[in-house]
């Protein structure tokens, strides 16, 4: 290929208008130069074919790589991209070996480079995991800016590979989203002037390709997960609305007929016991009608669609002290609940609904605060407190599965939905202190994930 063929090739797929070319029949190439004979016009196009067939490959390639919306598939996409593209500018592909490095994902203090995607990589290369420090990849994730070396052999980072050490030329790329770099993409060849400036540019040109379809199945990934969360979440509080309804009313409404088909038979024994057994039935019949409210409000809780937050959260509280003589206290700063989304409302509601329950139901807590607070000016912090008998956390989340509970993980779940992070501290008779950290803004959002 010539200089102004390959050279036009890096502009078209630099600003993205191969399709248009392509798409108008392939000609701007050839309609673009001086018109020529009919004969000389026939052998043009015939000499030109051969570049828009490879042209058309790289575009469907390209168009492929931006479309996938996996993310394997788009590190395998732009490693057959980049060979194919060198073979567009007349080099030879058949020793080209390439590799995709994202730092791995498993908490390594400091992190690890491993192996995404390789092109002729040995199979020990491809389970090899590197710090990313020296040599040309420590140099391309340090300044940020693709690096080139002609002398493999010198690279203490490169030569942890088998396939590198029969390379002379190797070229690294970076892969950046904002100022932070994830990985690079790693090219490796045995001609010592293998990667010509002209080459590493389309190679820099794949690359930003391969940067926005990574960032886009990133995201597709997240609202995949989402989905997936927020389906899991649905689930389980069906699940454990059924089984609040098994243990709560349903027994209660079993004890009613018991107790009614008592009185029935202690009308003709001893009547004058029947209006005792006639109140326990009332009683009974009462407090489980109040029960049943309760769980009503807190499955939809209207007050706070119509008055938001605080007042969902005092209603909540009246209603714990009237249903089960439970002393909630709720402070709240409606400042921070005017900046909280509706959404973010819900959650925060839900999850003090079921922190508060779990205090009445296992703390025996005289009291149980709950507080809605501002903290460093963008996060919204949930603390529900309780004076009661504390427990022991490990020894609970250790034996989570088995337990076939579902009010801690539900808590968790819903805090992440919202972006937050849930924290619990407990001692077995020092109370329990569950803290909800939600983000009021996306930037407060982003600070949350790096934290993480
Ligand atoms: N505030 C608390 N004080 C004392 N123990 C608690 C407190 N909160 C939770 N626990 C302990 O942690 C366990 C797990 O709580 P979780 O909410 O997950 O389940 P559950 O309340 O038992 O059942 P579910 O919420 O599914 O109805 C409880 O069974 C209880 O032993
Ligand atoms: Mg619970």
């Amino acid at each position: 290929m010539d200089f102004t063929a390959s050279t036009t090739l890096i502009i078209l797929v630099s600003i993205g208008v191969v399709a248009l070319l392509l798409g108008g029949g392939g000609g701007y190439l050839i309609a673009s130069k001086k018109r020529k004979s009919p004969a000389k016009e026939k052998h043009a196009s015939q000499k030109a074919d051969p570049l828009n067939t490879k042209l058309r490959k790289l575009y469907k390639l390209l168009a492929d790589l931006t479309s996938t919306l996996s993310y394997e598939r788009v590190l395998d996409k732009s490693l057959d991209g980049s060979s194919i593209a060198l073979g567009i500018t007349g080099k030879e592909t058949e020793e080209l070996i390439s590799a995709v490095l994202f730092f791995a994902d498993d908490g390594s203090v400091p992190p690890v480079l491993r192996v995404a995607s390789g092109r002729r990589l040995t199979r020990p290369d491809m389970s090899k995991k590197i710090p990313g420090l020296k040599g040309i990849i420590g140099k391309t994730i340090e300044s940020g800016a693709p690096q080139l070396t002609t002398v493999i052999s010198q690279d203490p980072e490169l030569t942890q590979f088998w396939a590198f050490r029969t390379c002379k030329a190797g070229y690294c790329i970076p892969l950046r989203v904002n100022l932070e770099t994830f990985g690079v993409l790693l090219f490796a060849h045995p001609e010592e002037l293998y990667f010509a400036a002209e080459q590493r540019e389309i190679l820099n040109v794949i690359s930003r390709q391969a940067m926005i379809a990574l960032q886009n199945a990133r995201l597709f990934q997240e609202i995949k997960d989402e989905k997936d969360h927020i389906i899991k979440a649905e689930d389980e509080a069906r699940t454990k609305l059924a089984r609040d309804l098994h243990d709560g009313p349903t027994q209660a409404v079993a004890a009613i007929a018991m107790q009614a088909n008592l009185a029935g038979k202690l009308l003709k024994k001893n009547p004058a016991a029947v209006e005792n057994e006639l109140r326990l039935i009332e009683d009974t019949a009462r407090r489980t009608t109040k029960e049943i409210r309760h769980m009503l409000f807190t499955l939809r809780p209207l007050v706070l669609e119509s008055e938001g937050l605080a007042a969902a959260l005092n209603t909540m509280a009246e209603k714990m002290n009237e249903t089960y003589n439970q002393n909630v206290i709720v402070e709240t700063d409606e400042n921070v609940i005017y900046d909280l989304e509706m959404n973010s409302q819900t959650v925060i509601f839900t999850i003090a609904e079921e922190a508060v329950n779990n205090v009445r139901k296992h703390a025996k807590a005289k009291h149980i605060w709950v507080r809605v607070q501002r903290a460093r000016r963008d996060f919204a912090v949930l603390e529900i407190e309780d004076d009661g008998m504390g427990f022991d956390t490990k020894d609970v989340f250790d034996n989570y599965n088995q337990r076939g509970s579902l009010g801690m993980v539900n808590m968790k779940e819903r805090a992440t939905l919202a972006r937050g992070i849930f924290h619990i501290e407990s001692k077995p008779g020092k109370g329990t202190k569950i803290e909800v950290v939600i983000p009021l803004t996306d930037d407060a959002a982003d600070r949350i994930r790096k934290f993480q």
